[in-house]
């Protein structure tokens, strides 16, 4: 489902931050990314999320050549195609839970009655059935961050991408997270990467892999 060949980057007057990174995910697989903080992780996942270029290499989800896209062709590619799961949750405070939940399914212009039905049905896989009208502000960090992988998966993305998404989160919280994450990724049949600086968040991968020196190799 992903397929990264050749990714080279740095950042101008600096040193390469990674170079000939190779990564393949299939759909319905979890793979975790663990390095220190510092190391390209967050740099890698947003490249292969399209928020970011590369120097070198390409980037494949499905049969879609990303690192080839233009600028409105990567705008219109990840709101189909991506989930974004972030360490701040980064919830709208002024929409509701439904609402939040819902945001990639009106953008991608679904209708109403299939929107409601769906968002119900992804906040119900993350245990948070019947708070759709709840605020944000009103749930605990670990309910926030379970809204935010129902945001997700919502739209049935092939790729779903988390950065350090337990990184706000108590044990519990962080472990209900990433359950949450893992079913989603298996349910919806995305290739799911999760990137940590944390040994027992990577532990709820399939596979873990670690950016260090330069290089993503097998943990
Ligand atoms: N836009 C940018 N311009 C220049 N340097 C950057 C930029 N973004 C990140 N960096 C640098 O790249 C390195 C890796 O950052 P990052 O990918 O965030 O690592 P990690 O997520 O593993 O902590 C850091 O040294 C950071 O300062
Ligand atoms: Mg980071």
């Amino acid at each position: 489902m992903l397929a990264v060949r050749g990714l080279a980057k740095s950042w101008p007057g600096g040193d390469a931050l990674f170079a000939q990174v190779d990564l393949a995910v299939a759909a319905g697989e979890l793979v975790a990314i663990l390095g220190e903080s510092g190391a390209g992780k967050s740099t890698l996942l947003n490249i292969v999320a399209g928020l970011d270029r590369a120097d070198a290499g390409t980037v494949e989800v499905g049969d879609t050549r990303v690192s080839a896209l233009d600028e409105d062709g990567l705008a219109r590619w990840r709101r189909r195609h991506v989930g974004f799961v972030f360490q701040a949750f980064h919830l709208l405070p002024y929409l509701s839970v439904a609402e939040n939940a819902g945001l990639p399914l009106l953008l991608n212009g679904v209708p109403a009655a299939e929107r409601r039905e769906r968002v119900q049905a992804a906040l119900a896989s993350v245990g948070l059935a019947g708070r759709g009208d709840r605020r944000p502000a009103s749930l605990s960090g670990g309910e926030m961050q379970r809204v935010a992988v129902a945001r997700a998966v919502v739209h049935r993305p092939a790729l779903v991408l988390a950065d350090e998404p337990t990184g706000n989160l108590d044990e519990t919280n962080a472990a209900a997270t990433l359950e949450a994450l893992r079913a989603a990724v298996k349910r919806e049949g995305a290739a799911g990467v999760l990137v940590t600086h944390s040994p027992v968040a990577a532990a709820a991968a399939d596979r873990v892999l670690r950016l260090a020196g330069r290089r993503l190799a097998p943990a």
